[in-house]
């Protein structure tokens, strides 16, 4: 497995994953802009699938994680957490020293993800995301880099 910068030829592939394992996936716009500004943008692949990608953003010393994703038939066998580890040290290398995230509150796999790596709750934001029935809370997590791996 490695990662790779993503490219905007990368979209329709991440596309059909996204729509594939959110419920309220990130448009082809939110790819582009986040391809088009500061944000990291990263593939995770072997040498015949796409597995999934990541799409951070980086503020002076800090890095918010905005998106992690893996292919619905990847899922559960370790590469969220290979992927995010691999995250974190790239991130320590640019000498980004706090990973911060939200984290929708039924979301249990990421929840579970998070706790695994070593993030831990620091907040809520009530009605943070567009929900099927409304709003839905946030959960604000943390995870201090370099202390955790
Ligand atoms: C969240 C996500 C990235 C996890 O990736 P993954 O490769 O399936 O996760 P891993 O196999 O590395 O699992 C790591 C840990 O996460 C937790 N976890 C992952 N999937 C889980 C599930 N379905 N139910 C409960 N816990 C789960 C577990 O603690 C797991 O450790 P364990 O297998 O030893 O119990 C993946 O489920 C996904 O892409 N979901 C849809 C997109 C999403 O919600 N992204 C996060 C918000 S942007």
């Amino acid at each position: 497995m490695r990662l790779r910068k993503m490219i905007l030829a990368d979209l329709d592939e991440v596309l059909l994953i996204e729509q594939d394992v959110h419920a309220h996936p990130w448009t082809r716009g939110n790819f582009t802009d986040a391809l088009t500004s500061d944000n990291l943008c990263y593939m995770y692949e072997d040498e015949e699938n796409i597995v999934g990608y990541a799409v951070l953003l980086p503020v002076v010393d800090e890095v918010e994680l905005l998106n992690i994703s893996i292919a619905a038939k990847h899922q559960r066998k370790g590469l969220g957490r290979k992927m995010l580890g691999e995250l974190m040290k790239i991130a320590l290398g640019m000498n980004l020293r706090r990973m911060l995230l939200e984290v929708r509150i039924s979301n249990i796999p990421a929840f579970g993800l998070y706790n695994d790596a070593g993030f831990r709750k620091i907040g809520l934001r009530r009605d943070y995301y567009v929900a099927d029935n409304g709003r839905e809370d946030a959960i604000v997590m943390e995870c201090l880099l370099g202390t955790q791996l």
